[in-house]
């Protein structure tokens, strides 16, 4: 059995008084969840957060990691900085950082080696633009992008690792993909993962992302190679976050 996951991507929204209220909004709920959940505040207040979910179910992650261990990189947050303040994980590639910051695969791919080989949890996103899904050619594109930066790498250790299939023309955008579409992809992905690690491959889970809400969750979780979600705008409403997380 793959485990199940939701995850919040609170991106660059929230302060201080918000990121405390929303995750103890999250948590008064007492809800038992069926599933792992994970909540990513911005930076400067993933300390404090960490310290609130000490000993509750919710796991707290980055929303980036710097590449490099240590030294004169000024702006950048690394592994280590991340794990002592009781960080569990990172997001990694997402589609805001590979577009607006221009991060590329050879960028992502030394990320991804540090952060599995310091066991944290990773969630690697992929998708693919408006532009090649309208070509058809998504299939192809998602290979590249595991290719050229997970696949490419030796001895990883794959226990903490979570794919996040994340088509660009659905986040933010109020327009999720079908289930249909989103089963096919992640079938697709599976079918590479499996290709690439045998039979480890088994227990990588794959999450969706892009526009998903309490309305569409169900739907996208019923489909046999969904194991969860990543979840941007609605994961900034603590209601419309738990009712995600209770219908996986
Ligand atoms: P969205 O964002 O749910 O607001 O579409 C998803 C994401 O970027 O992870």
């Amino acid at each position: 059995m793959r485990r199940k996951i939701v995850a919040g991507n609170w991106k660059m929204n929230k302060d201080m008084n918000g990121s405390v209220g929303l995750v103890q909004e999250i948590l008064q709920s007492n809800k038992l969840f069926g599933c792992d959940v994970c909540i990513a505040p911005a930076f400067p207040f993933l300390s404090e957060i960490s310290n609130i979910c000490e000993s509750t179910p919710i796991k707290v992650i980055a929303q980036n990691v710097s590449e490099k261990d240590e030294g004169a990189y000024t702006g950048e947050v690394s592994l280590d900085m991340l794990k002592s303040v009781g960080v569990d994980g990172v997001i990694i590639g997402h589609s805001e950082r590979r577009k607006i910051y221009g991060e590329n695969d050879e960028v992502l791919k030394m990320k991804l080696d540090n952060c599995l080989k310091n066991d944290v949890e990773v969630f690697f996103c992929i998708g693919e633009t408006l532009d090649v899904r309208e070509k058809g050619k998504q299939n192809e594109v998602i290979e590249n992008q595991l290719s050229n930066t997970l696949f490419d790498l030796k001895d990883v250790k794959l226990d903490k690792l979570v794919i996040a299939y994340e088509p660009v023309w659905a986040i933010g955008t109020g327009k999720n993909a079908s289930s249909e579409q989103v089963q096919e992809i992640h079938h697709h992905i599976r079918r590479l993962l499996n290709l690439r690690y045998g039979k480890l491959s088994e227990s990588i889970p794959i999450v969706y992302g892009g526009s998903l809400k309490p309305n569409n969750s169900k739907d996208i979780f019923s489909c046999p190679d969904v194991d969860g979600g990543l979840v941007g705008g609605a994961s900034l409403n603590s209601q419309a976050f738990l009712d995600i997380i209770s219908s996986i």
